[in-house]
Formats: structure tokens, sequence, C-alpha cells
């Protein structure tokens, strides 16, 4: 027999009417003669019954359904008696008066209760197949893949074609390590799975498809957190002969789309932009969560002459007249009064984790002038700097301020964090589901102090902005470190949802930037010459983005993880609790690969 319909499709209209449904036994009651079964399907539930007075044989084999079992019924679709409707069901209204029942598959019982909250994620992975039976996961995956569809329909329209790149490649650099494949037929050598299809959509755009993209997946060796997996998902995409804004609005476009058909919700249009300079001035990262209103201000020029001596190792000047490092406080409304001791003490062991040697604080109970400032540190600072200090944080009676000083580096991130936490912590987060920011004009390069030598901020296709081409030709790495590019990123609630740039097509420039980057020419033949010859042979001026789909999904899903968004994800060890992935292999077939296992000596961790 045909089924007829998914079980959330049995409505009203219905009334009557026979049906054939297919599906799980959710749960199964037995009500003093009549048994009542939730009927389950990936749409949701219906209510089926099983009456002696309906039919008897049928009744009798309904006392051997259990949770789990796949059945088959057919049955009419009837009104539920007034004090058994349930309005919180969308097929609450009805029911199915079963006529035939056949049981096509029975189940052992469950390990655990699809909808008991307390079960441990562990199990859950373990049976993923099972958990992947519950509403929440169901819900995920039907959302995720209406987005993928919302993408290939707004892309098609929009001209792009959907080209495939391989998996088994060279390394493409993105900043993490690879995965390596080693090849049978190539003894001692491997392929590299793609951290990102990056160089080949470069080269489809010297070959002239002008305008690709791919929900593909890449493969990254990081270490994991909540937003990230060893194996995730991009929408990537590349376009020729354009320039940041155009890049730019296509993303919108495609954001904003994915928004309206999945969420039913308008993002306002254009997304706000920020350059990166700003960014980390008022909120110390460069994936801001703007929904919470604190900032950080600079007071590095404020206290160039302090007696506190924790801040002025930072404001003594180095030969070229730059300070060593920075200064700056980070003001919380109502702090002083919300937060205790204790607290403050705990937060300064969270900025710790961030490298900062100390987290310096005032708690304002009433005026400077007035001795209403409360602190270890505030004897040290004169009128003149506590004055300076209240006119630039405005700070009100009930506030505390924190202090940061070192480097850029190190108080950028730890008070950027902190303000997020604190943002947390306090309940500042403005009630605003979704908040999206464009972050621009990263800079090229960052330095690398143990291999002391410039590494590329986003990856080294990316083009220099051009009004800082003078300062690509300094030997001074302070001036190499102020040039920006034509980088942008997406930031979703403060979380990086995607990131792309305009690219080099221009060969010299490519060889300039990866000489910049300390890659000789025989290291950039062998690892990108297939790339900088390509450049050679007529390549459009093109760039490009890659979303996170996991993490966008995550987020629009109000998801914790990026777990909850991919039908098999891998654990924190990057494992696969349910097939147990990775695994040993015999030696016949390390054989076959050329390859031979080194059993690592007792207590040798490296
Ligand atoms: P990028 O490295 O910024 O850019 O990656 C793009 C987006 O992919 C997501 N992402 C991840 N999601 C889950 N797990 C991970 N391990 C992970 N790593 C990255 C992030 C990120 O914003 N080729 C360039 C794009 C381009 O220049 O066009 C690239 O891969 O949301
Ligand atoms: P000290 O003079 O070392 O006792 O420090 C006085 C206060 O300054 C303490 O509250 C420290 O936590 C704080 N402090 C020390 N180093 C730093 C720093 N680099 N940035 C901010 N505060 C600091």
């Amino acid at each position: 027999m045909i089924r007829t319909h998914y079980c959330n499709d049995v409505r009203d209209h219905l009334l009557g009417q026979s049906v054939c449904l297919m599906g799980w036994v959710q749960r199964r009651r037995d009500h003093g003669g009549v048994i009542f079964v939730d009927l389950r399907d990936r749409t949701g539930l219906v209510q089926v019954v099983f009456s002696p007075e309906h039919n008897a044989e049928v009744h009798r084999q309904a006392h051997e359904l259990r949770s789990e079992f796949v059945v088959e019924i057919h049955g009419e679709v009837a009104r539920r008696p007034r004090e058994t409707e349930n309005p919180n069901l969308p097929t609450g209204m009805i029911e199915v008066i079963v006529r035939q029942l056949v049981i096509l598959s029975v189940s052992k019982p469950l390990p655990f209760q699809l909808d008991d909250a307390d079960v441990g994620e562990g199990v859950r992975l373990q049976y993923r197949y099972l958990d992947l039976r519950t509403p929440r996961m169901q819900k995920n995956l039907q959302f995720r893949h209406r987005a993928n569809q919302v993408v290939r329909r707004i892309l098609d329209e929009a001209g792009f074609l959907e080209i495939e790149t391989p998996m088994l490649t060279r390394s493409t650099p993105e900043g993490a390590r690879d995965y390596l494949v080693p090849s049978r037929v190539n003894p001692g050598q491997f392929y590299a799975l793609p951290q990102s299809p990056q160089l080949f959509k470069q080269l489809l755009m010297i070959s002239g498809y002008d305008r690709y993209f791919q929900i593909v997946r890449c493969f990254r060796d990081e270490d994991l957190r909540a937003d990230r997996q060893p194996e995730f998902t991009q929408l990537d995409l590349e376009m020729s002969f354009v320039g940041p804004d155009d890049v730019m609005a296509l993303t919108e476009q495609v954001v904003a789309g994915i928004f309206h058909h999945c969420l039913s919700l308008e993002i306002p249009r254009p997304i706000p932009r920020m350059t990166y300079a700003e960014a980390m001035a008022r909120y110390g990262l460069d994936a801001p969560d703007v929904r919470i209103p604190m900032e950080l201000k600079d007071i590095t020029g404020i206290m160039a002459q302090t007696g506190f001596k924790v801040f002025a190792d930072q404001t003594r000047v180095d030969q070229n007249g730059r300070p060593r490092g920075v200064i700056k406080v980070l003001r919380v409304p109502g702090g002083g009064q919300r937060l205790s001791r204790k607290q403050i003490d705990d937060y300064g062991s969270f900025v710790a984790v961030y490298g900062a040697k100390g987290l310096a604080w005032i708690k304002i109970n009433g005026p400077w002038d007035q001795d209403g400032w409360q602190s270890p540190i505030v004897k040290h600072f004169s009128a003149a700097e506590k004055a300076a200090i209240q006119e630039i944080t405005g700070v009100e009676a009930g506030d505390l301020l924190f202090f940061g000083a070192d480097t850029h580096k190190i108080v950028n991130e730890s008070l950027g964090r902190l303000r997020v936490r604190l943002g947390r912590d306090l309940n500042m987060v403005e009630d605003k589901l979704f908040s999206l920011v464009w972050v621009t004009d990263f800079p090229l390069l960052d330095w690398d102090p143990e291999a002391k030598r410039p590494v590329s901020v986003h990856h080294p296709f990316t083009a220099p902005s051009p009004e800082d081409l003078p300062l690509l030709q300094s030997t001074d790495v302070y001036d190499l470190l102020q040039v920006r590019s034509r980088a942008y990123d997406l930031v979703l609630n403060g979380i990086e949802v995607g990131g792309g740039s305009i690219r080099i097509h221009d060969t010299q420039m490519q060889k300039q930037i990866l000489a910049l980057l300390h890659i000789d020419e025989e290291e950039a033949g062998r690892k990108f010459g297939f790339l900088l010859q390509a450049l050679e042979y007529g390549a459009p001026p093109h760039g490009g983005l890659a979303l996170g789909m996991d993490r966008l999904m995550a987020l629009m899903l109000g998801s914790e993880s990026i777990r909850d968004v991919i039908a098999f994800p891998k654990t924190q060890k990057a494992g696969c609790a349910l097939t147990q992935a990775p695994s040993e292999v015999d030696e016949l077939q390390l054989r076959e690969l050329y390859l031979r296992r080194v059993v690592r000596p007792k207590g040798d961790s490296a």
C-alpha cells in the first residue's frame, strides 16, 4: 500500500477520509480497552486509535506494539472527543481510527529516551541515528536543507555556476594543519584534503567561469571548540571583475534570502560596516558583538606621565617615539554595585588566560574629587589623570572600571573577551536576536614572533589596499603591519560567519607578497607554482568569500554548538562516536601504502 500522508499533514480537511500512514511508535497508551499510539515521522506526530469496538482484531494486534516499532496503518480521520483535544499539537484536533495495522519492523528498547533532557551528548552521538529521530534534530537538519536550497536558487538566478573541486589535492594554506592521505600508487607521497577550495576557485576565474559557487566540505586539523569541527561546510563563492562592494552586496542578498525564507525575518540592509581598526579600538576583537553596550577607551595618552609603574611601563616610548604598549579602560555600568571582590578577582584569572599580567580596577562610589574612587591603584593617579579618565569614560556612581596595560594584542584580546563575558554575566546583551556587521580593511600581515617573520592575516592571495602599496616597500616591520588588505569578514552576534577578499591577480605582486612572507621562490614554486603560472595567462581581477554554513545555521537556530546542525559530527577529540573513527588499520593496508607504524616509546608525548 502506498502512504497517503505524512503524520503532521493529517488535519481537519481530511475528516472522514481514509489515510495510509507509515511511521514509528512514539508512545503507546492503554486506556481501559482503547489503545492510543502517537505515530511519528520526520514531520511530526499524529494520534492513532485502536478500539475493540471498531476492529477487535486490530485492537488485539496493537497490544504487541512497543516504542519505536515501525508500522503501516490504514484508517479514517475523525475529530477527537472534545476532552482529548490537544491544542499544543498541530494535529491535536483529530485522530486516526485504525482499520488495519502492519508491523513493518520491531525495535529493541532504546538505550535512552529520545525526549530525556538529561541524556548526555556522548550517548546521543554514539547512537546518533536515534538522536536524529528527535524533533530538535529533525528540525535542525530540515532547516539546513532549506537554507541550502535557498542558496542554490539565489545564486543560480544571479548567474553563478556550481562547480565541484577536488578533495584529494595539495595543501591550501588557510592557517591550519592539513589532513593527509597517503597515495598507494605514488609510494611515500601524500594528498592533502582541502582546507578550502581557495586556489581552485581562483583558477576557475582565470578559466573564465566568472561566477562560481560550491557548498563544500573543508578539512582543518586544528584544536576544536564549540564552533569548530575538523570537517565543516562552506558556501564558497568567487566572482570576476568585482570589488569588495560587489562581493559584500551579493553576500548580503544570499544571507538576507536565507533569513527571509528560513526564519521569515528581514535583516536590515545594507549590513553596517566597520573597519578592522575601529573594531579593535572599540571592542578589542575583530569579530565584535555589537549588541553589548560597552566599549573600550584608549587612555595611553592620558597616562603618558603617570607615576603608576604598571602603566608607565607601557607608555614609555621606543627610539621611534612609539609607546611600547597600550592602556585601555572598560567601563562596566553598574559593575561597582553588582560585582563582588571575589568576582572581580575571578575576572582577573579570566584575562590571565589571554596573557594579561593583571586586571586593575576602580570601584566608583562617588565623585573622584570627593574620595569616591575605591581601588588599590587610585593612590598612584594625579588629579588631572583622574579628571581625564572621568571625562573619557563618563563613569557614574555604581560603575566599575577595568584596566589593561600591555601590548596591543594582549590588551585588546583580554579586555575584548572580558567585555563579552561581562555582557553575558550581567545580562547586558541587547535584546536583539541577530546582529550582523561587516568588518573591513583587515591588515594584510601579522607578525609571527616565533618564526620571526610576517604571516598572512587572511591568506597569501589577498590583495593589499592600493593606497597602502608604498608601505609595502618599507623595511620597517612596523610599517609592513600597517598595510591594509581588501579583505572583509561577516560577523553575526560576535561570531565570524564568513570571510573573503579581493585577490591578487598579478604575478609580480603575488611573488612580492610571497617573498614578504619569507616563502622563497623554490618553496613558492613547489607549493603554488601552478597558481603563479596561471596568473601569467590572462587572470581577470577577482574576489570572493566563504560563509561558514555550520556556524550560520547554529546561530540562526540558537544552538550552542555547530554539532547540533551536523548530521554526523565529530567529538571534541576529533573522533566519531558512532563509527569509532579514526581507527587502527591492519598491517596489509599499511604495507600497501608504504607506511610503517612507529610505536611510540612509553612516556614520550611528543
Ligand atoms: P576562512 O578561513 O575565513 O576563509 O573560512 C570561512 C568561514 O568558514 C568558517 N570556518 C569554520 N567553521 C567550522 N569549523 C571550522 N574549523 C571552521 N573554520 C572556518 C568560518 C569562516 O568565516 N578561502 C577563504 C574564503 C575566501 O577568501 O573566499 C576561507 O576559507 O565561519
Ligand atoms: P601591582 O602594583 O603589581 O600590585 O598591581 C596593582 C594592580 O594592577 C593589581 O590590581 C594588578 O592586578 C593590576 N595590574 C598589574 N599588571 C597589570 C597590567 N598589565 N594591566 C592591568 N592591570 C595590571
